[in-house]
């Protein structure tokens, strides 16, 4: 096959989620929002993603498709056209009915069980990236890298070392080290991988295939969503186990911090709030507290109003933030609290709230609406994360003029100015041992400072004003591109 050379970058960025139409977390705000600014910055994106039902209801139906042969299961897979109908975005949707079509979450069912066939729902979008890698997809898309985003993608980078004809390079980037996709070796002949690439120097980790490792080991270059994690997840605390591989490819790493959507995300214009504010005009903000005190079934009473938007994970620290959480009533402080996970971590928090009716209240779930709500409605954003690869809430909140209380780790730490390092700089709170304590301690020092409307204003406008947009950061993905593009 002919394929034009062009001076335009070609991307295929690869992912499992993307918003709004299918999420579970942060990877789904970048996986819309990163593609959409390298698309600003003149970059051929193109998003593959599996096509699932949420995407394909979502969707216009005008769009072309193509079949892709994949060896590992030896037949043709769809693979729909479409374009992201807000952020304009050409949407590639890896169609293959058996593993996709189904009634709950990209990961799991709707029990929160994983799906038994992950590890050949991803291979199978490995693969897939893969076989585009190698030119294999009809017409004239020839990326020259594949950008690989978690455990997911992370055989992408494995096939396309094994393929034997002109390729794309490929990037990895790590949202969450925890999550490693490592499965029984004996799924390799299957996923039609070589038995060569079981070894200490390939996929394997700990007796296990692992999606993750073939991603940090075979890609060009890797990076991760901030520069602290960049430097943590070399260290054994929070390496996960991989922490010698990436110390040892530490030339291959960058930490490039995420930004955030600046138009879907904006206290101005967001059309899950029914009143609008700026950073010129904050009056409207308090009629948001009212709004979600009302939609909570809060008190009435004058309170300070602490919002939390997490999954209930022990990544989360929300364990501590339970612990303090009669403290913060009695101090008479109000709490708005939206997140689902872990089901005894739920359990915790349906106990909690069941204590103080009318002062705390908890919605179990996922409500995208809901989280808009809080973020705008909440006087502060507690964000007690044992570990945070980046933490887009954090940005979210300070953008809403809700300043964050945030552990002082990974992405928390780079995107949150402290109260007690500089007051008149500060954007929020931050403390640096993962205690309740030292939680308490600082919600304690914020709620002093909530106290004193001139030097709480001066913080939520500093807040207000960060540029947390993608316009700081997306250039670097396209210096990292350019350092690993083979194809110029
Ligand atoms: P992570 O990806 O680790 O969960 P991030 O801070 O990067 O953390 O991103 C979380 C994203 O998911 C944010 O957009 C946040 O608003 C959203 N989110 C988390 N939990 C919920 C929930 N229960 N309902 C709605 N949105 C949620
Ligand atoms: C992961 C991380 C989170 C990060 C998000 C997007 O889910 O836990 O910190 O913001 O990915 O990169």
């Amino acid at each position: 096959m002919h394929m034009e050379k062009s001076d335009t970058l070609a991307v295929l960025f690869v992912t499992s989620e993307i918003s709004p139409f299918i999420k579970t977390g942060g990877l789904a705000d970048v996986s819309a929002s990163l593609p959409a600014a390298l698309q600003q910055l003149g970059v051929d994106i193109r998003v593959l993603t599996p096509a699932y039902p949420s995407l394909l209801e979502a969707l216009p139906t005008t769009h072309s498709h193509d079949n892709l042969f994949l060896s590992s299961i030896g037949t043709n897979v769809g693979i729909i056209k479409a374009i992201h109908p807000t952020l304009d975005i050409p949407l590639y949707l890896l169609d293959y009915p058996p593993y996709f079509h189904r009634t709950g979450g990209p990961y799991q069912d709707i029990r929160g069980k994983d799906w038994q066939d992950n590890v050949w729902r991803f291979g199978l979008l490995g693969e897939a990236a893969a076989a585009i890698g190698c030119f294999q997809l009809p017409h004239q898309f020839a990326p020259a890298i594949v950008h690989c985003n978690d455990w997911q993608t992370g055989l992408a980078p494995a096939y396309l070392h094994f393929c034997k004809k002109p390729h794309a390079s490929s990037l990895m980037t790590i949202h969450n080290l925890a999550f490693q996709g490592n499965f029984p070796p004996l799924i390799l002949p299957r996923l039609d991988l070589p038995w060569e690439a079981y070894n200490l120097n390939g996929l394997e980790f700990f007796g296990h295939v692992s999606f993750m490792k073939a991603g940090l080991q075979y890609s060009d270059a890797i990076t991760t969503v901030s520069p602290t994690y960049a430097q943590e997840i070399q260290t054994e605390e929070l390496g996960f186990g991989f922490n010698g591989l990436l110390h040892e490819r530490r030339e291959a790493l960058t930490g490039i911090l995420n930004g955030i959507h600046e138009t879907e995300w904006d206290p101005a214009r967001d059309p899950f709030l029914e009143h609008h504010y700026s950073r010129d005009n904050l009056a409207n903000k308090s009629k948001c507290k009212q709004a979600l005190k009302k939609k909570l079934g809060l008190d009435s009473q004058n309170s300070p109003l602490i919002g939390v938007v997490s999954r209930m994970t022990y990544q989360k620290g929300l364990d501590l933030f339970i612990e303090i959480a009669p403290l913060l009533i009695s101090s008479g402080a109000q709490l708005a609290i939206l997140g689902n996970g872990e089901a005894p971590l739920e359990n915790q928090f349906r106990d909690l709230a069941s204590r103080f009716p009318g002062k705390i209240a908890l919605r179990i779930g996922f409500d995208e609406a809901l989280a808009h709500q809080i973020t705008a409605g909440a006087d502060l954003f507690v964000m007690p994360s044992r570990y945070e690869p980046c933490g887009l809430n954090q940005m979210y909140s300070q953008h809403y003029g809700t300043p964050p209380i945030v552990h002082a780790t990974g992405g928390l730490a780079d995107t949150v100015a402290d109260f007690r390092k500089n007051p008149s700089k500060a954007t929020g709170f931050m403390f640096h041992e993962p205690t309740s304590q030292a939680l308490l301690t600082s919600v304690k020092l914020a709620l002093n400072c909530y106290q004193q409307q001139a030097s709480w204003h001066k913080i939520i406008k500093q807040g207000m004003k960060q540029d947390f947009s993608w316009k700081r950061n997306a250039q670097q993905y396209i210096e990292v591109y350019n350092r690993i593009n083979v194809s110029r």
